[in-house]
Protein backbone atom coordinates (compact mmCIF):
# COMPACT_ATOMS: atom_id res chain seq x y z
CA UNK A 1 0.00 0.00 0.00
CA UNK A 2 0.96 3.49 -0.42
CA UNK A 3 0.81 5.93 2.67
CA UNK A 4 -2.29 7.29 2.73
CA UNK A 5 -4.85 10.05 4.92
CA UNK A 6 -8.20 9.04 4.76
CA UNK A 7 -10.77 12.21 5.99
CA UNK A 8 -14.49 12.44 4.83
CA UNK A 9 -16.58 15.04 6.94
CA UNK A 10 -19.46 14.70 5.23
CA UNK A 11 -22.67 13.25 7.39
CA UNK A 12 -24.75 10.39 5.29
CA UNK A 13 -28.42 9.91 5.71
CA UNK A 14 -29.81 6.75 4.42
CA UNK A 15 -32.29 5.70 3.87
CA UNK A 16 -36.64 6.05 3.21
CA UNK A 17 -38.43 8.91 4.72
CA UNK A 18 -34.85 10.71 5.88
CA UNK A 19 -35.88 13.75 3.86
CA UNK A 20 -37.59 14.56 7.22
CA UNK A 21 -33.92 14.95 8.89
CA UNK A 22 -33.75 17.95 6.99
CA UNK A 23 -35.32 20.06 9.73
CA UNK A 24 -32.80 18.62 12.42
CA UNK A 25 -29.51 19.50 10.18
CA UNK A 26 -31.02 22.87 8.92
CA UNK A 27 -30.62 24.14 12.75
CA UNK A 28 -26.89 23.81 12.71
CA UNK A 29 -26.80 26.99 9.71
CA UNK A 30 -27.93 30.09 8.93
CA UNK A 31 -31.47 31.24 7.76
CA UNK A 32 -30.72 33.08 4.18
CA UNK A 33 -30.69 29.19 2.32
CA UNK A 34 -30.43 29.40 -1.91
CA UNK A 35 -31.80 26.27 -2.92
CA UNK A 36 -30.48 24.52 -6.01
CA UNK A 37 -32.20 22.32 -8.52
CA UNK A 38 -31.60 21.42 -12.22
CA UNK A 39 -34.19 21.49 -14.65
CA UNK A 40 -37.53 20.30 -13.22
CA UNK A 41 -37.60 16.45 -12.22
CA UNK A 42 -37.99 17.55 -8.54
CA UNK A 43 -40.94 19.59 -9.44
CA UNK A 44 -42.54 16.62 -11.31
CA UNK A 45 -41.84 13.85 -8.66
CA UNK A 46 -42.70 16.16 -5.52
CA UNK A 47 -39.50 16.61 -3.96
CA UNK A 48 -39.71 20.26 -4.54
CA UNK A 49 -43.05 20.70 -1.95
CA UNK A 50 -41.71 18.36 0.34
CA UNK A 51 -38.63 20.27 0.61
CA UNK A 52 -39.21 23.87 0.29
CA UNK A 53 -42.18 22.79 3.67
CA UNK A 54 -39.44 21.42 5.40
CA UNK A 55 -36.99 24.35 4.50
CA UNK A 56 -40.27 27.18 5.51
CA UNK A 57 -41.01 25.37 8.75
CA UNK A 58 -37.69 25.61 9.77
CA UNK A 59 -37.65 29.76 9.32
CA UNK A 60 -35.56 29.59 6.67
CA UNK A 61 -35.80 32.62 3.63
CA UNK A 62 -35.73 31.12 0.50
CA UNK A 63 -33.64 32.19 -2.96
CA UNK A 64 -34.03 29.62 -5.15
CA UNK A 65 -31.47 28.84 -8.17
CA UNK A 66 -33.16 26.39 -11.25
CA UNK A 67 -32.35 25.03 -14.37
CA UNK A 68 -28.99 23.65 -13.30
CA UNK A 69 -27.28 21.83 -16.42
CA UNK A 70 -26.61 18.17 -17.11
CA UNK A 71 -23.50 18.75 -17.06
CA UNK A 72 -23.11 22.29 -15.33
CA UNK A 73 -22.42 25.26 -16.97
CA UNK A 74 -19.73 28.29 -15.38
CA UNK A 75 -22.66 30.81 -16.67
CA UNK A 76 -25.08 29.00 -14.11
CA UNK A 77 -22.20 29.22 -11.79
CA UNK A 78 -21.64 32.65 -11.83
CA UNK A 79 -25.72 33.11 -11.78
CA UNK A 80 -25.60 31.21 -7.93
CA UNK A 81 -22.16 33.19 -6.82
CA UNK A 82 -24.23 36.81 -7.47
CA UNK A 83 -27.61 35.29 -5.80
CA UNK A 84 -25.26 34.43 -2.82
CA UNK A 85 -23.39 37.92 -2.18
CA UNK A 86 -27.25 39.32 -3.35
CA UNK A 87 -29.09 37.92 -0.66
CA UNK A 88 -26.25 37.07 1.88
CA UNK A 89 -26.59 33.55 1.72
CA UNK A 90 -25.24 31.60 4.53
CA UNK A 91 -26.45 28.14 3.79
CA UNK A 92 -26.94 26.13 0.39
CA UNK A 93 -28.94 23.18 -0.32
CA UNK A 94 -28.86 20.88 -3.55
CA UNK A 95 -31.25 19.16 -5.05
CA UNK A 96 -30.64 17.00 -7.55
CA UNK A 97 -27.71 14.30 -9.34
CA UNK A 98 -24.29 15.39 -9.70
CA UNK A 99 -24.89 18.22 -11.74
CA UNK A 100 -26.51 20.42 -8.98
CA UNK A 101 -24.10 18.77 -6.55
CA UNK A 102 -21.25 20.05 -8.68
CA UNK A 103 -22.54 23.41 -9.54
CA UNK A 104 -23.63 24.05 -5.46
CA UNK A 105 -19.59 23.53 -4.87
CA UNK A 106 -18.46 26.23 -7.30
CA UNK A 107 -21.08 28.47 -6.04
CA UNK A 108 -20.18 27.83 -2.41
CA UNK A 109 -16.79 28.63 -2.84
CA UNK A 110 -17.27 31.02 -5.90
CA UNK A 111 -19.10 32.87 -3.35
CA UNK A 112 -16.27 33.15 -1.00
CA UNK A 113 -14.16 34.54 -3.75
CA UNK A 114 -13.63 38.00 -5.22
CA UNK A 115 -12.70 36.83 -8.47
CA UNK A 116 -14.18 34.90 -11.54
CA UNK A 117 -15.68 30.94 -10.42
CA UNK A 118 -13.61 29.78 -13.46
CA UNK A 119 -10.21 30.62 -11.79
CA UNK A 120 -11.20 28.06 -9.37
CA UNK A 121 -12.15 25.37 -11.72
CA UNK A 122 -9.21 26.19 -13.79
CA UNK A 123 -6.83 25.92 -10.21
CA UNK A 124 -5.96 29.62 -10.41
CA UNK A 125 -7.62 30.39 -7.25
CA UNK A 126 -7.29 27.56 -4.44
CA UNK A 127 -10.22 28.30 -2.14
CA UNK A 128 -9.78 28.13 1.83
CA UNK A 129 -13.76 28.29 2.32
CA UNK A 130 -16.94 27.94 0.88
CA UNK A 131 -20.43 28.45 2.33
CA UNK A 132 -21.80 25.88 3.77
CA UNK A 133 -24.08 23.07 1.92
CA UNK A 134 -26.12 20.03 2.04
CA UNK A 135 -27.88 17.81 -0.24
CA UNK A 136 -30.63 15.92 -0.82
CA UNK A 137 -29.36 13.66 -3.97
CA UNK A 138 -32.19 12.04 -6.71
CA UNK A 139 -29.59 10.26 -8.63
CA UNK A 140 -26.96 7.41 -8.02
CA UNK A 141 -24.04 7.98 -9.93
CA UNK A 142 -21.09 10.35 -9.30
CA UNK A 143 -20.43 10.60 -5.91
CA UNK A 144 -20.72 14.17 -5.50
CA UNK A 145 -22.72 13.75 -2.55
CA UNK A 146 -19.80 12.47 -0.32
CA UNK A 147 -16.85 13.72 -2.14
CA UNK A 148 -14.91 16.83 -2.54
CA UNK A 149 -15.04 17.19 -6.43
CA UNK A 150 -16.61 19.16 -8.90
CA UNK A 151 -17.39 19.17 -12.67
CA UNK A 152 -17.96 22.41 -14.66
CA UNK A 153 -18.35 22.90 -18.20
CA UNK A 154 -17.20 27.01 -19.64
CA UNK A 155 -19.90 25.67 -22.78
CA UNK A 156 -18.36 29.58 -24.45
CA UNK A 157 -14.31 27.79 -24.48
CA UNK A 158 -15.10 23.80 -25.04
CA UNK A 159 -13.90 23.32 -21.84
CA UNK A 160 -14.71 20.74 -18.66
CA UNK A 161 -12.78 20.56 -16.29
CA UNK A 162 -12.55 18.33 -12.56
CA UNK A 163 -11.71 20.37 -9.31
CA UNK A 164 -11.67 19.82 -5.77
CA UNK A 165 -11.11 21.26 -2.55
CA UNK A 166 -11.59 20.22 1.23
CA UNK A 167 -13.55 23.00 1.54
CA UNK A 168 -16.47 21.77 -0.55
CA UNK A 169 -17.36 18.16 1.02
CA UNK A 170 -21.36 18.86 1.69
CA UNK A 171 -22.14 19.59 5.44
CA UNK A 172 -24.65 16.44 5.17
CA UNK A 173 -25.85 14.45 1.91
CA UNK A 174 -29.69 13.05 2.82
CA UNK A 175 -30.55 9.70 0.16
CA UNK A 176 -33.43 8.07 0.16
CA UNK A 177 -33.74 5.50 -2.68
CA UNK A 178 -37.60 6.85 -3.06
CA UNK A 179 -36.22 10.00 -4.56
CA UNK A 180 -34.29 7.65 -7.21
CA UNK A 181 -37.63 5.94 -8.65
CA UNK A 182 -38.03 8.78 -10.98
CA UNK A 183 -34.93 8.80 -12.65
CA UNK A 184 -35.37 7.28 -16.39
CA UNK A 185 -33.85 4.44 -17.80
CA UNK A 186 -31.27 6.23 -19.62
CA UNK A 187 -30.06 8.12 -16.53
CA UNK A 188 -30.01 4.74 -14.82
CA UNK A 189 -28.07 3.30 -16.55
CA UNK A 190 -25.43 6.34 -16.74
CA UNK A 191 -25.40 6.21 -13.48
CA UNK A 192 -24.74 2.34 -12.89
CA UNK A 193 -21.64 3.05 -15.67
CA UNK A 194 -20.62 5.76 -14.13
CA UNK A 195 -19.88 4.29 -10.48
CA UNK A 196 -18.55 0.98 -12.40
CA UNK A 197 -15.97 3.56 -13.85
CA UNK A 198 -15.34 4.96 -10.78
CA UNK A 199 -14.15 1.80 -8.97
CA UNK A 200 -11.99 0.89 -12.40
CA UNK A 201 -10.27 4.26 -12.66
CA UNK A 202 -9.15 2.83 -8.35
CA UNK A 203 -8.32 -0.56 -9.60
CA UNK A 204 -6.43 -0.02 -12.38
CA UNK A 205 -2.62 0.97 -10.28
CA UNK A 206 0.60 -0.35 -9.98
CA UNK A 207 0.29 -0.20 -5.90
CA UNK A 208 1.31 -3.63 -4.57
CA UNK A 209 -0.58 -5.40 -1.22
CA UNK A 210 -4.42 -3.84 -1.90
CA UNK A 211 -6.15 -7.28 -1.52
CA UNK A 212 -8.40 -5.80 0.81
CA UNK A 213 -9.26 -2.79 -1.62
CA UNK A 214 -9.32 -4.76 -4.57
CA UNK A 215 -11.79 -7.28 -3.01
CA UNK A 216 -13.95 -4.20 -2.04
CA UNK A 217 -13.49 -2.83 -5.97
CA UNK A 218 -14.79 -6.59 -7.35
CA UNK A 219 -17.44 -7.00 -4.67
CA UNK A 220 -18.85 -3.78 -5.89
CA UNK A 221 -18.56 -4.35 -9.41
CA UNK A 222 -20.34 -7.49 -8.88
CA UNK A 223 -22.82 -5.82 -6.74
CA UNK A 224 -23.85 -3.66 -9.63
CA UNK A 225 -23.54 -6.24 -12.63
CA UNK A 226 -25.92 -9.02 -10.61
CA UNK A 227 -28.06 -5.38 -9.67
CA UNK A 228 -28.58 -3.50 -13.09
CA UNK A 229 -30.07 -5.83 -15.53
CA UNK A 230 -32.75 -6.14 -12.71
CA UNK A 231 -33.42 -2.63 -12.31
CA UNK A 232 -33.52 -1.65 -15.60
CA UNK A 233 -36.67 -3.44 -15.85
CA UNK A 234 -38.22 -2.32 -12.48
CA UNK A 235 -37.21 1.24 -12.11
CA UNK A 236 -39.45 1.39 -8.67
CA UNK A 237 -38.06 -1.15 -7.07
CA UNK A 238 -36.91 -0.05 -3.86
CA UNK A 239 -34.53 -2.72 -3.01
CA UNK A 240 -32.38 -2.17 -6.49
CA UNK A 241 -32.65 1.05 -6.10
CA UNK A 242 -31.23 0.98 -2.43
CA UNK A 243 -28.30 -1.13 -3.56
CA UNK A 244 -27.35 1.14 -6.28
CA UNK A 245 -27.90 4.45 -4.43
CA UNK A 246 -25.61 2.56 -1.66
CA UNK A 247 -22.88 1.63 -3.94
CA UNK A 248 -22.60 5.04 -6.46
CA UNK A 249 -22.02 6.45 -2.73
CA UNK A 250 -19.50 4.57 -1.63
CA UNK A 251 -17.83 4.23 -5.41
CA UNK A 252 -16.42 7.38 -4.98
CA UNK A 253 -16.22 8.69 -1.63
CA UNK A 254 -12.64 8.13 -1.50
CA UNK A 255 -12.60 4.15 0.62
CA UNK A 256 -11.57 2.43 -2.61
CA UNK A 257 -8.52 4.74 -3.09
CA UNK A 258 -7.24 4.36 0.56
CA UNK A 259 -3.80 3.14 -0.02
CA UNK A 260 -3.36 3.68 -3.37
CA UNK A 261 -3.82 6.25 -6.25
CA UNK A 262 -6.35 5.64 -9.07
CA UNK A 263 -5.84 6.76 -12.61
CA UNK A 264 -8.38 8.99 -13.83
CA UNK A 265 -7.61 9.21 -17.55
CA UNK A 266 -10.70 7.90 -18.74
CA UNK A 267 -12.63 10.19 -17.13
CA UNK A 268 -10.29 13.45 -18.25
CA UNK A 269 -10.90 12.14 -22.25
CA UNK A 270 -14.35 11.60 -21.60
CA UNK A 271 -14.60 15.24 -19.55
CA UNK A 272 -13.10 16.57 -22.65
CA UNK A 273 -15.87 14.65 -25.28
CA UNK A 274 -18.31 15.79 -23.54
CA UNK A 275 -16.94 19.73 -23.55
CA UNK A 276 -17.19 19.96 -27.40
CA UNK A 277 -19.90 17.36 -27.51
CA UNK A 278 -22.32 17.92 -24.30
CA UNK A 279 -23.38 14.24 -24.37
CA UNK A 280 -23.75 12.54 -21.00
CA UNK A 281 -20.98 11.58 -19.25
CA UNK A 282 -21.69 8.14 -18.60
CA UNK A 283 -22.46 7.70 -21.73
CA UNK A 284 -18.62 8.77 -22.92
CA UNK A 285 -17.61 6.34 -20.34
CA UNK A 286 -19.04 3.49 -21.55
CA UNK A 287 -17.67 3.93 -24.54
CA UNK A 288 -13.99 5.05 -23.78
CA UNK A 289 -13.41 3.20 -20.93
CA UNK A 290 -13.06 -0.24 -22.55
CA UNK A 291 -10.39 1.25 -25.37
CA UNK A 292 -8.65 2.68 -22.68
CA UNK A 293 -8.52 -0.44 -21.01
CA UNK A 294 -7.01 -2.57 -24.43
CA UNK A 295 -4.64 0.38 -25.04
CA UNK A 296 -3.66 0.13 -21.75
CA UNK A 297 -3.31 -3.89 -21.05
CA UNK A 298 0.46 -4.09 -21.79
CA UNK A 299 1.01 -1.91 -18.55
CA UNK A 300 0.12 -4.86 -16.18
CA UNK A 301 -1.95 -8.01 -17.44
CA UNK A 302 -2.43 -9.30 -14.70
CA UNK A 303 -4.27 -6.87 -13.04
CA UNK A 304 -6.62 -7.60 -16.10
CA UNK A 305 -6.48 -11.05 -16.02
CA UNK A 306 -7.46 -10.78 -12.35
CA UNK A 307 -10.59 -8.47 -13.13
CA UNK A 308 -11.58 -10.88 -15.83
CA UNK A 309 -11.48 -14.04 -13.45
CA UNK A 310 -13.01 -12.90 -10.59
CA UNK A 311 -15.79 -10.01 -11.73
CA UNK A 312 -16.45 -11.47 -15.17
CA UNK A 313 -15.81 -14.95 -14.49
CA UNK A 314 -13.55 -15.61 -17.21
CA UNK A 315 -12.09 -19.25 -17.60
CA UNK A 316 -8.39 -18.56 -17.46
CA UNK A 317 -7.35 -22.11 -18.26
CA UNK A 318 -5.17 -22.79 -21.39
CA UNK A 319 -4.69 -18.83 -21.98
CA UNK A 320 -2.26 -16.18 -21.49
CA UNK A 321 -3.26 -13.26 -18.68
CA UNK A 322 -3.41 -10.81 -21.60
CA UNK A 323 -5.69 -12.87 -23.46
CA UNK A 324 -8.11 -13.45 -20.38
CA UNK A 325 -7.80 -9.56 -19.81
CA UNK A 326 -9.29 -9.11 -23.49
CA UNK A 327 -11.93 -11.43 -22.47
CA UNK A 328 -13.17 -9.42 -19.72
CA UNK A 329 -12.72 -6.35 -21.44
CA UNK A 330 -15.41 -7.92 -24.06
CA UNK A 331 -17.51 -9.00 -21.41
CA UNK A 332 -17.43 -5.18 -19.75
CA UNK A 333 -18.40 -4.09 -22.82
CA UNK A 334 -21.01 -6.74 -24.14
CA UNK A 335 -22.91 -6.02 -20.70
CA UNK A 336 -22.70 -2.06 -20.66
CA UNK A 337 -24.08 -2.64 -24.27
CA UNK A 338 -26.97 -5.30 -22.84
CA UNK A 339 -28.12 -2.44 -20.58
CA UNK A 340 -28.64 -0.02 -23.31
CA UNK A 341 -25.58 1.89 -23.03
CA UNK A 342 -23.61 3.43 -26.24
CA UNK A 343 -20.37 1.40 -27.85
CA UNK A 344 -19.35 4.00 -30.12
CA UNK A 345 -19.12 7.66 -30.57
CA UNK A 346 -21.10 7.46 -34.07
CA UNK A 347 -24.24 6.81 -31.42
CA UNK A 348 -23.88 10.33 -29.98
CA UNK A 349 -22.97 11.49 -34.27
CA UNK A 350 -19.80 12.08 -33.70
CA UNK A 351 -16.95 11.65 -36.04
CA UNK A 352 -13.24 12.24 -36.27
CA UNK A 353 -14.23 16.05 -37.75
CA UNK A 354 -12.90 17.70 -34.37
CA UNK A 355 -11.18 14.45 -32.40
CA UNK A 356 -8.31 16.41 -32.31
CA UNK A 357 -10.10 19.64 -30.78
CA UNK A 358 -10.67 16.94 -27.97
CA UNK A 359 -7.54 15.60 -27.63
CA UNK A 360 -6.28 19.24 -26.96
CA UNK A 361 -8.59 19.69 -24.56
CA UNK A 362 -7.45 16.26 -23.07
CA UNK A 363 -3.87 17.44 -22.71
CA UNK A 364 -4.54 20.95 -21.18
CA UNK A 365 -3.10 20.37 -18.35
CA UNK A 366 -0.35 18.44 -19.98
CA UNK A 367 0.11 14.12 -19.57
CA UNK A 368 -2.41 12.18 -17.53
CA UNK A 369 -2.99 8.70 -15.58
CA UNK A 370 -1.40 7.11 -13.15
CA UNK A 371 -1.31 3.49 -14.55
CA UNK A 372 -0.24 4.55 -17.99
CA UNK A 373 1.01 8.55 -18.41
CA UNK A 374 -1.25 9.09 -21.83
CA UNK A 375 0.12 11.76 -24.54
CA UNK A 376 -1.81 13.39 -27.49
CA UNK A 377 -0.96 9.85 -29.46
CA UNK A 378 -2.18 7.57 -26.81
CA UNK A 379 -5.34 9.94 -26.10
CA UNK A 380 -6.16 9.89 -30.47
CA UNK A 381 -5.58 6.22 -30.35
CA UNK A 382 -8.37 5.82 -27.94
CA UNK A 383 -10.53 8.51 -29.53
CA UNK A 384 -10.28 7.01 -32.81
CA UNK A 385 -10.73 3.47 -31.60
CA UNK A 386 -13.60 4.70 -30.11
CA UNK A 387 -14.97 6.54 -33.28
O1 LIG B 1 -32.25 18.50 -14.20
P1 LIG B 1 -33.34 17.60 -13.75
O2 LIG B 1 -34.67 18.00 -14.23
O3 LIG B 1 -33.30 17.32 -12.28
O4 LIG B 1 -33.09 16.19 -14.52
C1 LIG B 1 -31.92 15.40 -14.35
C2 LIG B 1 -31.01 15.42 -15.57
O5 LIG B 1 -31.74 15.65 -16.74
C3 LIG B 1 -32.34 13.97 -14.29
N1 LIG B 1 -32.70 13.53 -12.93
C4 LIG B 1 -31.95 13.59 -11.80
N2 LIG B 1 -32.62 13.04 -10.77
C5 LIG B 1 -33.83 12.67 -11.25
C6 LIG B 1 -33.89 12.99 -12.62
N3 LIG B 1 -34.99 12.75 -13.38
C7 LIG B 1 -36.03 12.19 -12.78
N4 LIG B 1 -36.05 11.82 -11.46
C8 LIG B 1 -34.97 12.05 -10.67
N5 LIG B 1 -34.99 11.66 -9.39
O6 LIG B 1 -31.21 13.24 -14.71
C9 LIG B 1 -30.49 14.01 -15.66
C10 LIG B 1 -29.00 13.89 -15.37
O7 LIG B 1 -28.70 14.51 -14.12
P2 LIG B 1 -27.19 14.85 -13.74
O8 LIG B 1 -27.17 15.47 -12.42
O9 LIG B 1 -26.55 15.60 -14.88
O10 LIG B 1 -26.51 13.40 -13.72
P3 LIG B 1 -25.29 12.86 -12.91
O11 LIG B 1 -25.61 12.68 -11.48
O12 LIG B 1 -24.81 11.69 -13.66
O13 LIG B 1 -24.19 14.03 -13.01
C11 LIG B 1 -23.38 14.19 -14.13
C12 LIG B 1 -22.36 15.27 -13.92
O14 LIG B 1 -21.46 14.94 -12.84
C13 LIG B 1 -20.10 15.01 -13.29
C14 LIG B 1 -20.23 14.67 -14.75
O15 LIG B 1 -19.10 15.04 -15.49
C15 LIG B 1 -21.47 15.46 -15.15
O16 LIG B 1 -21.16 16.80 -15.37
N6 LIG B 1 -19.26 14.15 -12.45
C16 LIG B 1 -19.03 14.55 -11.18
C17 LIG B 1 -18.21 13.82 -10.32
C18 LIG B 1 -17.96 14.26 -8.93
N7 LIG B 1 -18.37 15.45 -8.55
O17 LIG B 1 -17.37 13.54 -8.15
C19 LIG B 1 -17.54 12.59 -10.76
C20 LIG B 1 -18.10 12.03 -12.00
O18 LIG B 1 -17.14 11.21 -12.58
C21 LIG B 1 -18.58 13.02 -13.01
O19 LIG B 1 -17.53 13.49 -13.83
ZN1 LIG C 1 -17.71 9.61 -13.52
Amino acid sequence: MDRFTYWNPTKLIFGKGEVSALSDELKHYGKNVLLVYGGGSIKRNGLYDQVVSILKESGAAITELAGVEPNPRLTTVRKGVELCKENNIDFILAVGGGSVIDATKAIAAGAKYDGDAWDIVTRKHVPMEAIPFGTVLTLAATGSEMNSGSVITNWETNEKYGWGSPAVFPKFSILDPVNTFTVPKNHTIYGMVDMMSHVFEQYFHHTENTPYQDRMCEGLLRTVIETAPKLINDLENYDLRETILFTGTIALNGMLSMGARGDWASHNIEHAVSAVYDIPHAGGLAILFPNWMKHVIQENPGRFKQLAVRVFDVDPAGKTDEEVGLEGIDKLSAFWTSLGAPRRLADYDINDEKIDLIADRAMARGEFGQFKKLNKEDVLAILNASL
